[in-house]
This record gives structure tokens, sequence and C-alpha cells, in this order.
């Protein structure tokens, strides 16, 4: 089966990269992307490819490329599944905020939408790809949707899982040459030849070993153990740099120590002030819920420990900016240089910046923010979404600066909290000079330059190192 038209439900930091790829390298597909946010569907039809609302490094160009070729973004939902021969979801999988499994589980209620909407509209058989970062098991559920609230009219539906292992930040450079791409899909023969039209739209730029297909239970369960795995090895080298700092050795040296044995590797080992982003944290509890659910006690607590290292390692990280500078950050400016989980986009969902301005300002400190990409709003939106405070305070007690000398004048202290390459050229001896003293410079991600700060005069703190 040769696919020729492609819809992609939800047009978020997966679908719109994702898609804006495969119409690259397939013009003889037309891709059309849809969403039910209007806003962000104008966005990515934005003539001014500098607007798109996905910041990421290389998809300006190829959206305009494609866009308007083979690629669309619509809010047309029911027209562009109608016209598919496959149709990928990729909505947005929370984790639940209510009722059973609250705090833990996904919330599927986005991906069962979906599902009733194809079931709904579809008029001729469908291949439906889970692109969304789903619980184990959960095709049998859209299954079991997709065939029972249609229109009864004897429509055939193949459900493939083909997770999506991005990252933000690179997420052009690893659509283009992934690692591997990973299809799941029915043992029957009709489910062979579902994965074989998938294989074939990946075939026209990936090579065929580097595709991997498997049933669909091994492809769900593979994406929440990767990123368990990769969210594992950040939670290990933090738990190694406070232990670092207790002793003087330096994290990094013993990072690079033991990435050289070929069977650890040097990647991910990067200490930080806390892992964010979308999807290692919500897959965690999303699999530590599945785990209890099978009464696998031992399992759940396990990978638990995982979160629990992390949110200690952006409150300590929080705590120590407040013993330092005395007992005391009330009424003092902290600057912050970052507010993205990290370099190279715009989205904040679950960045450490967001928890430890929370810590601050509970401290009744002064905050300001300078981001490269990520805009006020976005910021005040974080805050006030954890409640701690009204969305008055909130804005009286963070103040965002569009340049990063201004958001540093006066402080008495500069975290880092997002590896932006720019904070390593400013001039630090001019930031220096405009601040409190002993100006204190607190470093999360380990990136600037420590003999030419202490010779400037800072008090510099690495996340990992000892003294
Ligand atoms: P997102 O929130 O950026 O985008 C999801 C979009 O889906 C939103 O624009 C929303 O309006 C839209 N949507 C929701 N319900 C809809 C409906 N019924 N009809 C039409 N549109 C609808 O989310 P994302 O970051 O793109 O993530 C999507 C999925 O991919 C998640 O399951 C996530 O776990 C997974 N994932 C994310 C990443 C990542 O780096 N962000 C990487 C791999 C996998
Ligand atoms: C992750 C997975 O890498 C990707 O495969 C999956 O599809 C989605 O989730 P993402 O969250 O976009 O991608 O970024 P990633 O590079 O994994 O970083 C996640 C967080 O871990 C960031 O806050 C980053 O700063 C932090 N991190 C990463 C570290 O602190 N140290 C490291 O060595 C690596």
């Amino acid at each position: 089966m040769k696919i020729k038209n492609i819809c992609c439900i939800g047009a978020g930091y997966v679908g719109g990269p994702t898609m804006a790829v495969i119409a690259q390298k397939c013009p003889h597909i037309n891709v059309t992307v849809v969403d039910i946010n209007a806003d962000r569907i104008a966005a990515w039809n934005d003539e001014d490819v500098s607007k798109l609302p996905v910041y990421e490094p290389g998809l300006d160009a190829v959206v305009a490329e494609a866009r308007g070729r083979n690629l669309f973004f619509s809010t047309d939902v029911d027209k562009a599944i109608d016209e598919a021969e496959m149709i990928f979801m990729s909505v947005n999988t929370p984790t639940k905020t209510y009722g059973k499994g609250k705090g833990m589980a996904a919330d599927l209620k986005y991906i069962e939408l979906c599902a009733r909407q194809i079931a709904r509209v579809a008029k001729d058989d469908k291949i439906v790809v889970e692109k969304s970062t789903l619980p184990v098991r959960t095709a049998s559920a859209i299954k079991n949707i997709l065939d029972n609230t249609g229109n009864g009219n004897g429509i055939k539906f193949q459900i493939l899982s083909n997770p999506e292992f991005l990252a933000e930040g690179t997420a052009i450079a690893d659509l283009m040459n992934p690692d591997r791409v990973l299809i799941g899909g029915d043992t029957t023969p009709e489910g062979q030849e579902a994965i074989q039209a998938l294989v074939d739209v990946y075939a026209n730029w990936v090579p065929e070993e580097q595709i991997l297909t498997t049933n669909v239970w091994s492809s769900e369960l593979s994406k929440l153990t990767a990123n368990a795995f990769l969210a594992q090895r950040v939670s290990s080298i933090n738990a190694m740099s406070e232990l670092c700092e207790k002793t003087g050795a330096d994290v990094n040296e013993v990072a690079k120590a033991i990435g050289m044995d070929s069977r650890i590797g040097p990647k991910f080992l990067k200490a930080s002030v806390g892992f964010g982003g979308s999807c290692f944290q919500k897959d965690i509890l999303n699999l530590v819920y599945i785990a209890k659910t099978y009464g696998l006690d031992e399992v759940a607590d396990y990978w638990e420990q995982v979160i629990i290292m992390n949110d200690h390692q952006k409150r300590r990280f929080a705590d120590n900016i407040v013993s330092t500078l005395y007992n005391t950050v009330s009424g003092k400016k902290i600057a912050f240089l970052g507010w993205a989980f990290k370099k190279d986009t715009n989205d904040t969902r679950e960045s450490a910046a967001i928890y430890v301005a929370d810590d601050l300002l509970n401290e009744q400190a002064k905050v300001s923010v300078y981001d490269p990409k990520v805009v006020a709003e976005r910021m005040y939106a974080d805050l006030d979404y954890l409640n701690t405070r009204t969305a008055e305070e909130n804005r009286e007690g963070l103040e965002v600066c569009k340049d990063s000398y201004q958001a540093c004048e006066g402080a008495h202290a500069i975290a880092v909290l997002t590896e932006w390459d720019e904070f390593k050229t400013y001039d630090w001896k001019k930031i220096y000079d405009q601040m409190q003293k002993p100006a204190f410079v607190f470093d999360g991600r380990g990136i600037l330059d420590k003999e030419q700060l202490k010779e400037i005069g800072f008090v510099y703190y690495k996340i990992g190192e000892g003294e």
C-alpha cells in the first residue's frame, strides 16, 4: 500500500517538526498537520518563519521549503482525516491532574478524543499511528474505540506504534538522521502490511537497517524505557555531583573518567540543576504507575527514585543560594540566566528554573530573568501554574528582562539555569562591575570559565565541584 496523504493530529513540538521533515523528504506525499488550537495553526502558517510556534534550529528552513508544496497546517481536522490513508496521533499526553492516577498516570483524554473523531469521520480503511508517548497496551484501547464507536460500516483500522525519540533543541538533526525508527504493529498479515507502508515512508531517507519493527507492546514500552534510562543517567550523575561537592572531587572529571568506559559511554553524564522537559518526569511517573498497577512495587520504587533525586537536585540548588547568601535572600536581587529546560528551545515545561524561582520567591527574593527565546507571558504562566502565590505576587517578585546585562545589574547573585551558548561569551567584567559585592555566580550547568570568573572577583559555585 502506497501512502499519498498523511494527516497528523497535533501541531506541537513533535507533530510540527516531525511532519515538516516527512514532507520535506517525501515530496510525493501530502502532509496535513491539524490542531484545535487555531492560534498555533496560524503561527505555523505565518509567512515570517521566525514566528513559528516552536523554536528549533533548522526548522524554519524545512518549513519554508515544504509549506504550501506538500506540507499544510489547518484547523479542519475532519477534512484532513477524511483525505488521509495514514493518520498520526501526536497530541499531548500529560500527567493526570485529577481522579484515579492523579499526579502519575498519563492523561489519555486527548488521545481518546482523536480516536473517536477518526472513527466518526473515516469513510475508508485507515492506518492509525501512535506518535504520542503512550502507556503500554494503549493500542488495544484505541482499537476498541475505533472498531466500536464509528458508523459501523465495516471500515478496517490498523494501529501502529511509532514513538518519537527526537530531543528538543536538536529535533531537526534527530529527525533527519535518527539513531533508529521504531515501528510496532500487529503480527497479522494486515498488520505487517501497515508496518511496511510506514517503513516505506521513512525509507525515503532513513537506511532500512535503522528501521526497527516489533510487536505493538514492545514498541510502546520501549519509548517509556528509553526515557527512563536517559533520565536515570542524569539523576545518577546528579547524585554524584552532591558527593563531589562534599569530597573535593569534580563531577566533570568523574563523568569523563567513567564515560571513557565503552560500556558506560560519554553521553548524558552532564551534571545539572536537574532535568526538565515535558517527557522525562511524565514518562517515568507513568512507568511507575503502570508497574504499581501490576503490583510490581519494587519496580515502581526503583524508577520513582529517579524523580526523587531530581526534585532533590533542584531544591538543593535553591537552598545553596540561600545559605551562601548568608541565609537570607529577602529583598535581594537574584538574576537568572535562562528559563528554558535546555538550550536551543523555547520550551519551558518542567524546567528546573521554575522550581528554583518558586523556592527563591518563597524566601522573598527578587528574581530577574533573561532567556533568549522564552517570552515573559510563558514564565509567568509557568509560575502561576504552581499555585504557590497569586498572579500579582508572581509579577511583583519576578521581573523579565529583554537584556541579560540589565537582568544582572545590581544583583547579589547570578544563577545559570540553562546552558545557552551566549552566556559563555558575555563581558563578565562588565557584569561584575554592576553587581552588589560580594558578587556570586551559581552555575547550575557548569558552563562558565571558573578561572576567568574568579580572577574578575566573583565568588563562583559550580554544580558538582568541591573546594
Ligand atoms: P504539545 O502539547 O506541544 O502538542 C500537542 C498538540 O495537540 C497541541 O497543540 C494541542 O492543541 C493538540 N491537540 C490536543 N488534542 C487535540 C485534538 N483532539 N485534536 C487536535 N489537536 C489536538 O505536545 P508535544 O510536545 O508535541 O508532545 C506530543 C506527544 O509526543 C506527547 O505524547 C509526548 O509525550 C510525545 N513526545 C514529546 C517529545 C518532546 O520532545 N516534546 C518527544 C517525544 C515524544
Ligand atoms: C528527551 C529524550 O532525550 C528524547 O529522546 C525524547 O524523545 C523526549 O525526551 P528532551 O526532553 O527534549 O528529550 O531533551 P534531553 O536532551 O533529553 O534533555 C532532558 C533534560 O535533561 C534537560 O533538562 C537537560 O538539560 C537535562 N540533561 C540532559 C542533563 O541535565 N544532563 C545531561 O547529560 C543530559
